[in-house]
């Protein structure tokens, strides 16, 4: 249901540098599913324990998606703790002393409302459901906008559109109501008015097409275990649903022992565990899933000024991959969390509508007061310049790095008709998270070429991820190179001996140059050096988070 419209993609065809554009339709559905399949195919993602027929929303990494996971990890990592002089990692432990939970909220505050339907015997997300719902209208309004948009042309206003079209005011108007409903629902905790919205919105389960509804129930999401031996008294314990307690509890360790002044942050990479009910879309949405979150503590009262610097900081930092800046927008929440005052996504345009990446989230006091009451530990901060004590605001952004990965990976695919009916599947990835960054290649398996091919590869492979490759004609070499994103092949031939040159070949141009072997380095390292897009983001007059 999700995936109904047509997808219209451009297609490149090269002949004698000259390109042909034609197109090609298939549907979103149609997309998505070529994604995940050439996850799997390419040593991407594969299916959690697979031999034994996979287990639900729970995937493994392959040679290559690691690669690009790491490579997602390290520009996160090294924008924060690189590019801010005050702020420093950590790495908690995954198992935390129980009563973290009862502090945090989530042994009793975070429940999610579920419904089954009876027909299917399927359990969802109540809000999930609708919030489907509402996708389904905007994506109604974005199609009719695009139809007006290739009628008018140059011309085209698409507010004016929006505000005298009959048909697109209608849908604006009935969304607008939907979600206006469902916001007081959920900040109401009001169940039986979830369930009245699914009926009266038609609502049907997408297994069996029913309206069979259950009422709707909370349930919570974390996974528990025990710690200890049975007859020790074991203790009931969970694995964390977010990394971000790991950095509540060690804010004093952190501050004292590096002298830290507020404002600083504290960041960390880690896996966090839920047990999703509605498992679905691939690693959008796991039972096992990493996160990269940034606790920043300010001053009581300046927490709304971070929140907006942070907002900003993190937009820049995910357009400056180049990945499209029309594909990201803010969706800033109408129902907040018990513990914030303010709160919005970055959402990205995925094959199956625009979807929540990264949360940033100004959670006010409440944890580490929290923490403070629940251990009886004075959690509080001295202000020199203030001359008083006060126990920090935070300013919390937090990104899954396997909705990262797939927002990465949905952009970077594309399938390419070339010249004399040849198709390639080529994947765009930005060169910095490139997982094998160059491939070197003997044009033939002989006459000392796999020799010099080696040996450039030799020196490389002390700074960059490099592949070598002998096997089958070039230009299949080259086609595998482009499914994995491999930015630039570099071929060794007859005359590299003489001439001390090789032919770089480009990714997604296709092109090729001859070039100095000694100038292969810098070309590679201008590419892939992350420094190229932490200038973009914080430009030439940076203005540090130090004040
Ligand atoms: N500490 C705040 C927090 O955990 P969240 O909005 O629940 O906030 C933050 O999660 C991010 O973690 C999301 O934006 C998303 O990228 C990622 N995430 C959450 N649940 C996930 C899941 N089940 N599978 C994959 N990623 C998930």
């Amino acid at each position: 249901m999700i995936f109904s419209c047509t997808y219209q993609k451009k297609v490149v065809l090269l002949h004698s540098q000259k390109f042909y554009i034609i197109n090609m339709a298939q549907t979103q559905e149609e997309t998505f599913k070529k994604i995940v399949a050439h996850c799997k195919e390419y040593g991407f993602v594969f299916p959690s324990s697979e031999i034994y027929d996979g287990l639900g929303a729970v995937y493994d990494y392959g040679q290559n998606g690691v690669e690009l996971k790491n490579n997602i990890k390290r520009y996160w990592w090294d924008s924060m703790t690189l590019l801010h002089e005050n702020i420093v990692g950590i790495d908690a432990a995954i198992f935390m002393h129980p009563t973290t939970w009862k502090a945090s909220g989530h042994v009793d505050a975070f429940n999610d409302p579920l419904i089954d339907n009876r027909d299917s015997k399927k359990r969802y997300r109540a809000d999930v459901l609708i919030e489907d719902q509402i996708a389904k209208y905007d994506e109604k309004i974005a199609k009719e906008v695009e139809k007006a948009r290739k009628r008018f042309g140059e011309s085209f206003d698409e507010e004016m559109f929006k505000s005298t079209n009959e048909r697109v005011k209608e849908h604006i108007a009935k969304r607008e109501a939907l979600h206006e409903r469902f916001a007081k629902a959920m900040n109401d905790n009001n169940l039986e008015e979830l369930k009245q919205i699914i009926l009266d919105e038609e609502i049907v389960c997408p297994i069996s097409g029913t309206r069979n509804w259950t009422d709707v129930r909370q349930f919570n999401l974390m996974f528990s275990t025990e710690m200890g031996s049975t007859a020790d008294g074991a203790m009931k314990i969970y694995l964390r649903p977010e990394t971000a307690q790991g950095i509540f509890v060690n804010f004093l360790n952190v501050q004292k022992t590096g002298r830290m002044k507020i404002p600083f942050g504290i960041a960390q990479i880690g896996k966090a565990f839920r047990n999703e009910i509605v498992a679905r879309q691939f690693i959008f949405r796991m039972r096992e899933f990493e996160q990269m979150e940034m606790q920043f503590f300010v001053r009581p009262g300046e927490e709304l000024k971070w929140f907006e610097h942070w907002k900003q900081f993190r937009l820049k930092w995910h357009k400056a991959l180049g990945l499209g800046d029309e594909k990201y927008r803010f969706h800033d929440h109408d129902k907040l969390a018990h513990y914030a005052n303010a709160a919005t996504d970055i959402e990205f345009l995925m094959p199956f509508g625009f979807k929540e990446v990264e949360g940033i989230h100004s959670r006010t006091n409440f944890d580490l007061s929290s923490h403070a009451k629940y251990s009886g530990k004075k959690i509080e901060y001295f202000d020199p310049e203030l001359n008083q004590s006060y126990t920090p605001y935070v300013i919390e952004t937090s990104i899954g790095v396997d909705r990262m990965f797939l927002s990465v990976m949905c952009s970077a695919y594309e399938e390419q008709a070339l010249e004399g009916g040849d198709t390639r599947v080529v994947l765009h990835l930005p060169a910095v998270l490139a997982p094998v960054k160059a491939c070197i290649m003997p044009l033939v398996k002989k006459d000392g070429l796999p020799e010099k091919a080696r040996e450039i590869m030799n020196e490389l492979k002390f700074d960059f991820k490099v592949a070598y490759d002998e096997k089958d004609s070039i230009g299949k070499r080259y086609r595998r190179q482009d499914a994995v994103g491999t930015p630039f092949c570099i071929t060794v031939d007859h005359d590299t001996e003489k001439d001390g040159c090789v032919t770089v070949r480009y990714r997604d141009t296709m092109t090729q140059d001859r070039v100095k072997i000694e100038d292969l380095h810098e070309i590679i390292r201008k590419a892939t050096d992350p420094k190229e897009l932490y200038r973009k983001i914080v430009g030439d007059s940076f203005e540090d988070t130090n004040e």
